[in-house]
């Protein structure tokens, strides 16, 4: 079913890098709605905006587009700043949110012209309800059959040219024949440290936070090249200092929260450390199945696999194998462990 614009709400805990309560009033706060206000991704901004150009040129509705990345990257924000760039409406939806086909039916039917219908977490839409995505992807029709046994009939009914935008944080559990069907296929990339400090900087301003550049940059440095978690962290760092009495956020007020967050100079939380540490201690480094590793230190494989593990990839701390998750030689010096493995 169409959702009104609020996102999925989960966990209370800091690095998730999924969505709380405050994240989503803030987030409304911070969002960017034009390419020019959207900080970094140069290549996907710079494709997207021909694409974008040429369809308003055509007055044709856009290719649809997949966009896929770890949570907290920016994607719900594209796909609305993508409407607005082509001037269409935006309906909002997400593949648990649809129940059954008749449903999708139903708000396929109800698009106009050149509409964008953005369906968050597409990798979770049910067998059924995706078949009906197909044909409406690919010919703008929905495809029925009326009546039963030998009178049953197929008709097909016209709906009106639209954009698909899919959000997935698993471009891996897409379907075949549903990737097939997205023209645009955009991945996002994690941030740069000096990206994530404009995007700081830019928060700070619209939340009326004075803060100092060396302040920003030891956020973005830690904030684990996510805009939503550098988002948070500005927070917390201003909440701190407005009990500091200070209002203006120094370095040492940055550090001192950051610490007492526990997060450490690379943005890594206590999560990420036990991760690190089972794969070094318990498993001798590895290779250890995703599986074993989440029920040794009680996490979700999911969270771990989404959330945690791309930016200790992108450290170069781990490596996926085909046997399992291997910790490699910057993990155990970050973590002042002696390194035995070759
Ligand atoms: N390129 C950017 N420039 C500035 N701010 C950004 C950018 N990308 C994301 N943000 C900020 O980060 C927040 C989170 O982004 P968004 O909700 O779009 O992430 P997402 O990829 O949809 O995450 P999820 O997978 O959890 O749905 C936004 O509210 C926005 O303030
Ligand atoms: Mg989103």
């Amino acid at each position: 079913m169409i959702e009104s614009n609020k996102d999925k709400i989960s966990d209370n805990r800091f690095i998730t890098s999924t969505k709380n309560m405050t994240d989503v009033e803030i987030e409304n706060s911070l969002r960017p709605t034009s390419f020019d206000e959207y900080i970094g991704q140069s290549k996907v901004k710079e494709s997207l905006s021909v694409y974008i150009k040429a369809a308003k040129s055509r007055k044709e509705s856009l290719d649809h587009v997949l966009l896929y990345g770890p949570p907290g990257l920016g994607k719900t924000t594209l796909s609305h700043i993508i409407a607005n760039e082509l001037g269409s409406q935006f309906k909002v939806t997400s593949g648990p949110a649809i129940e059954h086909a008749a449903d999708l039916a139903a708000i396929l039917t109800n698009l106009n012209q050149n509409d964008v219908l953005f369906i968050d977490e597409i990798h979770r839409l049910n067998k059924t309800v995706e078949e009906i995505l197909y044909p409406a992807m690919e010919d703008f029709a929905l495809d029925f059959i009326v009546g039963k046994g030998p009178s049953a009939r197929n008709m097909r009914l016209k709906i009106k040219p639209f954009t698909l935008i899919g959000a997935t944080t698993r471009a891996g559990m897409l379907t075949n024949p549903l990737r097939d069907r997205f023209g645009i296929i955009c991945r996002l990339e994690l941030y740069s440290p000096e990206e994530l400090k404009v995007i700081i900087d830019r928060s700070a301003k619209i939340l009326g936070v004075e803060i100092v550049p060396e302040a920003s940059m030891e956020i973005a440095k830690r904030s684990r090249g996510t805009p939503r978690i550098a988002n948070r962290l500005l927070k917390r760092v201003r909440d701190y200092a407005d009990i500091q009495g200070q209002g203006r956020v120094t370095l040492e007020i940055a550090e001192k929260t950051l610490k007492i967050m526990e997060i450490d100079e690379l943005g890594l939380d206590l999560i990420d450390r036990k991760i690190l540490l089972s794969i070094i201690d318990k498993f001798g480094g590895g290779p250890v199945g995703l599986d074993t590793l989440a029920a040794t230190i009680s996490e979700d494989a999911t969270t771990i696999e989404d959330v945690y593990e791309p930016y200790l990839l992108q450290l170069g701390f781990i490596s996926r194998t085909p046997r399992g998750r291997v910790a490699l030689e910057p993990a155990y010096k970050h973590l002042r462990k002696e390194f035995v493995g070759g």
